[in-house]
Parts: structure tokens; sequence; C-alpha cells
């Protein structure tokens, strides 16, 4: 039984109005570091056209935005505000994208990679956006400008004291176009390279929304540029202290601090606060099973499992066993998340295989072994009985399947739902079940990204291995359900085997069956 987490529960209930509302493929929370990619996109776009008319002095840069914002509003101005919002609407994406791998505890383990690259890239994003405010070169930017210069001089890296060059007036165009250069090229670069830093350690990482989601995304921040356009506060005067502000609080909440906390006060906490979610992932560590392991003797280098893998744990090389196949695949301990799509993609992950003692496949789970599923497999099949008999093949991090175990119901529970060979389906219905369901993890929402896609496709004949035209597609059925759905999931298990019972009233008795329903 899995203890409850009240925080996974609530976000369990949320991504499911939002299902409700938005249909799982659409679902925002399902893509929210893909839209942070569609954002940056729309930041990087309008900055482009906004570089083109900003005059990068210091003397020059307000007036060059008041033009750009009011004197070209249908353009420049929406492409400020686009922007603006853009960048915001990232902030939101990210912190929505971290609270998610909490929340949903995807973060420790093998994750820890991911988790701990990100915050940094956090930063960096949030950086960038301080120093567009600051080239706008208005009472908000002086305040930054003011704000950051006390920050940087708490840091003993600096000759004079930054500060104190604002408030004499000193600052010249070449800091201007330090800043500028900052602002348009080496954050952005670093950026680019650190998101690539971030998801290195994952296969087939998609960086596009649906399209659906982007357009409307899109429209959302085109409506809200027109209707709340993006402006300028009063130009910087360093003479005056200005007295209310607007601030943007996605990029600028360190700031305010420093109105009651000294400069070192305010970096203690900064510091402190990103170390420690940087060191989430070991509060306390989560331990991930044994790595997958390879017999040569049983895997002819096909590759499945090299491109199903979603987390790049496996490479293909030469064979090193003289066998007359060319490749061979190799698991790295460091990188294998244990989840088992790479055993249920081997196309020697077959139960129905004869083997006298001990059944082994190419590829394997030293912790729950093919040979163990199928001994599984068999001891819950010989212990059913009833009219309709049903084997549940669930994955453990969506809904605890064997809380259905009943004398006609048997669930296994398995990694993933992408650890299951679609001959293992046809396996329980030869041996006896009336029905093999397969419960995954709510569609689009794979615990380890794209077991239950997989196996999706297999079972549709679309991915290697298939399943069999032979098994009837009456008697299997999958269906994705996360811990909060086991409600639902009783009444999908209860038209099953309503649907399974109608096709055995319309059965030939058994005296007048030649062969097996499979
Ligand atoms: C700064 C902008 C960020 C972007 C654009 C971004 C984008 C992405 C993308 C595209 C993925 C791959 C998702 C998939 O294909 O399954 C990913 C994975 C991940 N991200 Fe981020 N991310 C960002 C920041 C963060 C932050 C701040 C955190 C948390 C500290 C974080 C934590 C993770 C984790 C734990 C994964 C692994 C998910 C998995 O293994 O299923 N990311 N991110």
């Amino acid at each position: 039984m899995k203890s409850f987490n009240p925080i996974k529960r609530g976000y369990l209930v949320l991504e499911d109005w939002f299902n409700l509302s938005f249909t799982p493929a659409w679902n925002p929370l399902y893509h929210l570091g893909t839209l942070t990619f569609f954002f940056l996109w729309i930041v990087l776009i309008s900055g482009l056209y906004l570089f083109i008319f900003f005059n990068s002095s210091i003397h020059g840069a307000y007036a060059s935005v008041q033009q750009i914002t009011h004197g070209q509003w249908y353009a420049g101005g929406v492409m400020r505000s686009l922007h603006r919002y853009a960048s915001d609407a990232a902030v939101v994406t990210i912190l929505l994208h971290l609270f998610r791998e909490f929340a949903l505890d995807r973060y420790r383990g093998f994750r820890w990679y991911s988790w701990f690259t990100g915050i940094p890239t956090l930063w960096m994003i949030i950086l960038l956006g301080i120093t567009g405010y600051w080239l706008v070169w208005d009472l908000l930017a002086q305040y930054v400008a003011i704000g950051s210069s006390r920050l940087m001089d708490a840091v003993p890296i600096f000759p004079e004291a930054m500060t104190r060059n604002f408030l004499e007036g000193h600052l010249n165009d070449r800091f201007f176009i330090l800043m500028g250069f900052l602002h348009l090229l080496g954050q952005p670069m670093f950026l680019v390279f650190m998101l690539w830093f971030h998801v290195r350690r994952l296969s087939h990482v998609s960086i596009n929304p649906p399209r659906g989601l982007a357009i409307g995304s899109f429209i959302g921040l085109l409506a809200l540029s027109l209707v709340m356009p993006a402006v300028s506060h009063e130009p910087a005067d360093l003479s005056r202290v200005p007295a209310t502000l607007h601030l943007d609080w996605f990029y600028l909440n360190v700031y305010p601090l420093l109105d009651y906390w000294t400069a070192g006060e305010t970096w203690l906490l900064t510091t402190s606060v990103t170390l420690l979610l940087m060191l989430m992932p070991w509060l306390p560590r989560k331990r991930t099973g044994p790595a997958a392991v390879v017999d040569l003797n049983h895997c002819n280098g096909c590759g499945q499992c090299f491109d199903d893998c979603p987390f790049d744990a496996i490479t293909l090389q030469k064979r090193t066993d003289n066998s007359h196949w060319e490749y061979e695949v190799v698991v790295s301990p460091q990188l294998c998340a244990a989840c088992g799509i790479c055993m249920g993609s081997c196309p020697s992950s077959n139960p129905l295989r004869r083997a006298d003692q001990v059944l082994k496949t190419g590829i394997d789970m030293p912790q729950f072994p093919l040979h163990d599923i199928r001994r599984q497999t068999d001891a819950a099949l010989a212990g059913l009985q009833g009219e309709i008999r049903i084997l549940i093949l669930g994955c453990e991090h969506g809904f605890d399947v064997t809380r259905f175990n009943g004398p006609d119901t048997v669930g296994l529970s398995l990694f993933c739902s992408g650890m299951v060979p679609p001959s293992l389906i046809e396996y329980g219905l030869k041996k006896g079940a009336d029905g093999v369901l397969v419960s995954g993890c709510r569609a689009a929402d794979c615990y380890f990204r794209f077991g239950n896609r997989w196996l999706g496709k297999r079972l549709a004949g679309m991915r290697k291995p298939v399943l069999r035209n032979r098994v009837d597609p009456r008697r299997w059925r999958m269906e994705g359900a996360s811990e909060s759905d086991g409600a639902w999931l009783k009444r999908e298990l209860d038209a099953f085997r309503d649907s399974l019972r109608e096709l055995k009233a319309q059965e030939p008795s058994p005296e007048r069956q030649g062969e097996s329903h499979v």
C-alpha cells in the first residue's frame, strides 16, 4: 500500500481539472518544459525586433524605448509587450515545472541531474530579465541598477564601489554597452548552453508544445499586450528617489528585500535558498533499483531497447563476443532509471517461449526478471476462479492494481507499463485469463516518460515488438490511472468485465471450440 502524500494528491486533482478543460493531450501542466521553450522563442524573436530600434547609449536608450513603445505601438509596442509578458509567462511555467517535479516526486534518485541543473537555469533566466529591465533606463531601471550595485558591492571582487559610481553619476556608455552585450548575447548564449545541459540525460526530448497549446498561449499573450501594453516609468534621474514603482515580481522579487536587509543578508538568504533547492534530491535521497543487465546470448543488437530508453542509458556498440550479429547493447548503470522499458521492448522477452529452466531475455531487470514475471503470472492465474477472470498488469507509479485483487481478478505490479512485452498479454490470455487489463500512468504523463506511449504503440502495431494479430483485441484493454483515479479505474474494470461476459455468451460452447481464444 502506498503512503498518502497530500501534496501529490492535491496536484493530481488539479491536473484532473485541467484534463477536463483541456484534454490530456493539451493539458498545459503536462507541457510546462516545452511551453517554457515556446515562451523563450517569443522572447528571442521579439527581442531581435526591439534590438533593431534600440539605442544602446545611456542618453539614447530611454528615448528609443519610448519611440518603440508609442511611436510604433502597433508593431514595436506590441513586440515590447510580447517580450515582457512572454518572459513573465516563462517564469510562471518554470516555477510550475519545478513544483510539479517536486509534488510528483520526480526530482530525486536518477532524476537528480535534471533537478540540480534546473535551479541555476532558473537563475540565469532571472538575471536575463534583470539586465533587460536595466536597459530601459527609466526609474525602475535606476532602482534595479542601484540595488544590483549594492549587491555587487557586498561581493569583494570589484575594485571600486559600484553604488558610489551610480550615485555620483559616473555611469558611462561603456558600462551600458556591457549591459546590452550581456542581455542581448552573453546571457542568452549561456542560457542555451544551460538548457542543453539540463535535458542532456533525456532521450527524445521534445521542445515544442502541441500546436494548439502554442497558438492558444500566443493569442493570450497578444491579447494581454493589446489590452495592457508594457510601458516605461519616467526617465532615470539619479537625483530623485522614486516614490512609486511597478515592480515585476517575477524577476525583481529580491530587490525589495534590500529595503529591510543589508546586501550581505540578502545574499545569505538567496544563496541558502538556492543551495537548499539544489540539494533537495538528497534530502532524503531516493535509491534507484539495480540497472538493467544485458545477456549477449539472447541479444541480437536490434537496437529497440536503445531507441526506447527514455534516459539515454543504453548505447549500441560493435559486437564483442564474436557472434555473427553486428551490434550489442551496453547499459550505463549511472544513467539507468531501472524502469524496465528496455525489457518490454526486447524481442527476446517472450514468456510464450519454451524454457525448461530459467526464461532468459536479451536485457532484463535483475530485481524482477522476466522469468519471475512469468512465474508470478502463472501463480496469480492459477488462483483465479469465477466466470470472468481478469489479469491486471499495473504500473507501480499509477494506481495500485493489487487493490482490485479478488476471487476473479488479480493485479500484478510492474515498474512501468512499458515493461510489458506484448507477448505477456498473449501469455496471460493463453494461461486462463478471459481478459488482460494494462494500467499505466495517466495518458501523457508517464513516470518514466515514455512507458505508456511505447506500450500503446506496441499494442497498436506501430512499434516493435508488436502484439500478434491473432490476439483478440476485445480481450485486452489499456488504461491510464494515477493513484487518485481508483474509482474511475474500477468503473473501467467493471465495463471490461461486462464486455468479456457478453463475448463469452456469444462464443461457441467449449465442446465445439476447436482452438483457444488467443
Ligand atoms: C529554465 C527553464 C527550464 C526549461 C525550459 C526546462 C525544460 C525541460 C524539458 C523540456 C524537460 C524534458 C521533459 C521531457 O521531455 O520529459 C525537462 C525536464 C526536467 N526538468 Fe526542466 N526546464 C527548466 C527548468 C527546470 C527547473 C527550474 C527545474 C527544477 C529545479 C527543472 C526540473 C526538471 C526535471 C526534474 C526534469 C526531468 C523530468 C523527467 O525526467 O521526466 N527544470 N525540463
